[in-house]
């Protein structure tokens, strides 16, 4: 079983923000629980490089667009690296072999006979790169997405005739109900379809930083027809000397937020059907992280930086509240007093707590030994709860729920601090006749924390390795496996006693 999942490729106009970290997290921890059940995955995330909107941003800075693009391009490669995404490929659309395949790609549309050279106005959105009709505009004439107001944009242009694929799109939608995800979503897109589609302008005479029109020197072709094409340009090169698409083709899931719902589930597949090639399995639409209620973005000017708090706080509680405190679907707001109480809160308090407490009282009672299971009730309902709460998180990983997931997992995390306070080791550990049940309780910690620890990876990987290390488990690739999560599967083991995992933040750290 193959799994290809993508991230939208973020535009190089600015530094990297939370915003694109969010989406990179999200599509890293599918990725990673795929990788889990043992399935062969693929992760691609890169760079949007050509277009009006990087073009401006470049000559603001006094740079060619290429000296701007080759200077932050990096800071979105080393932003993956930061969070710790496990992506196998990033794709920058200056890549010569993406656009070798671009040009190939709108060739394609032309012998399919969905192209044709027309003139066009309209209101165009530089930062969205798109037209508007002026019916969908806020009230003062400005972009809903951007608060500035387009500019007529007049133009002989190369058109995909998007038009002729109304009906093949409706009916790709009845016979997909789950394939745009939210439902939500897919309700969106497929009344934009019913509402009737125009052709589209798949060229720009006006600016020359693009990959040219192949027939055509005089244009560059459209930053979006450049920029989706990414996701299958990329399977043809991101190994030397071999092809993926047989393998990776149609691509499992591409996420992304809302933003850019009407491009991916209604241009892509129109322009994929003309071109011959099947259309991606799934796509999940993510809502926006807000800062004091506003889209967090660059035209905005109200956004974090990622760099920062990673310097400050790790990737890994950054992951975490994200993943825990904006359900993938939802908007959210976001601060650092959010993320600080969600650590202090759940990282340190409950989960990193739980794990130095089990792995002391292992130390102390048992001089670090595991002890192996005695037939107790108290293990037979750990046990029992631990394998539920796989299975719910796993349920929840499988419908791209990720906090549901999360949800599950912490309720067991918080099972777990209850049995150390209902059964207080420290108590039995000083009466000769409870050895057992003091046994009891020690190996369903340390049963327990390796469920979590597997069941968490996909979130906090550097954590959930250091769970297994500690608690002298084996933790390699072949180790993290899903069909390892059984309770059954903790093996004699001595732990090993470390720093807490998640020392308390302060207040204003
Ligand atoms: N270059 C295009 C995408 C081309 S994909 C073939 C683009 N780039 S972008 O830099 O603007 O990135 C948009 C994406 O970044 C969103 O769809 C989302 O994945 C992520 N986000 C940017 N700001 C965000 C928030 N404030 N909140 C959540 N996600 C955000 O569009």
């Amino acid at each position: 079983m193959t799994y290809f999942i993508t991230t939208p490729i973020y535009y190089v106009n600015g530094e990297p923000h939370h915003g694109h970290a969010y989406t990179t997290i999200a599509a890293d921890v599918l990725a990673r629980y795929h990788r889990q059940k043992g399935e062969d995955v693929f992760f691609l995330t890169g760079t949007d490089e050509h277009g009006t909107k990087v073009a401006q941003a470049a000559e603001e800075r006094g740079l060619t667009p290429q000296q701007h693009v080759d200077q932050l391009a990096p800071r979105y490669r080393e932003l993956a690296a930061a969070l710790g995404a496990s992506n196998d490929f990033f794709i920058r659309t200056t890549d010569p072999e993406h656009e070798a395949f671009v040009q190939g790609f709108v060739e394609r549309l032309k012998a399919a006979g969905d192209i044709e050279k027309r003139t066009y106005g309209g209101l165009y959105c530089t930062a969205c790169e798109g037209f508007w009709y002026e019916r969908d505009l806020a009230p003062d004439g400005t972009c809903p997405d951007h608060g500035i107001k387009p500019t007529w944009v007049e133009e002989e242009n190369y058109y995909f005739l998007l038009s002729r694929y109304q009906d093949r799109l409706a009916e790709y939608f009845r016979a997909h109900p789950g394939w745009v995800k939210p439902k939500s979503r897919y309700n969106e897109a497929l009344s934009f379809i019913e509402q009737g589609l125009d052709d589209i302008s798949i060229s720009r005479s006006s600016i020359t930083w693009g990959v040219p029109v192949p027939w055509d020197q005089e244009q560059v072709i459209y930053v979006w027809v450049d920029a989706l094409v990414n996701y299958l340009s990329a399977l043809t090169y991101a190994r030397a000397g071999e092809d993926l698409s047989a393998r990776f083709w149609p691509a499992s899931l591409h996420v992304m937020a809302k933003d850019i719902l009407k491009f991916h589930a209604v241009i892509w597949p129109a322009m994929l059907m003309s071109a011959g090639y099947e259309i991606p399995e799934g796509e999940l639409i993510h809502g926006y992280l807000l800062v004091g209620g506003e889209k967090m973005s660059k035209t905005r000017g109200n956004v974090l930086d990622p760099f920062a708090v990673i310097a400050e706080v790790g990737a890994e509680p950054l992951r975490f509240y994200l993943m825990r405190d904006v359900t993938l679907g939802q908007d959210g707001d976001v601060s650092m007093e959010g993320l600080r109480s969600r650590y202090n809160n759940e990282l340190a308090n409950e989960l990193g707590n739980l794990v130095s407490r089990s792995v002391s009282m292992i130390g102390k009672y048992r001089e670090g030994a595991i002890p192996a299971a005695p037939a107790d009730e108290v293990v037979q309902d750990v046990a029992a709860q631990g394998e539920a709460m796989v299975r719910d998180s796993r349920a929840h990983y499988d419908a791209d729920e990720v906090t549901a997931a999360l949800e599950s997992i912490w309720e067991y995390v918080r099972r777990l601090n209850r049995l150390v306070e209902e059964e207080a080791p420290w108590k039995l550990a000083k009466d000769e006749a409870q050895a057992g049940r003091l046994d009891a309780v020690l190996h369903g910690l340390a049963a327990g924390l390796r469920l979590v620890a597997l069941a968490v990876y996909p979130v906090i990987p550097v954590t959930a390795v250091e769970i297994l290390r500690r608690l002298g488990q084996a933790h390699g690739e072949a180790d993290l496996l899903l069909e390892n999560a059984v309770w059954g599967g903790l093996t004699a083991a001595t732990v090993g006693v470390a720093p807490s995992l998640f020392p308390r933040l302060e207040a204003g750290a």
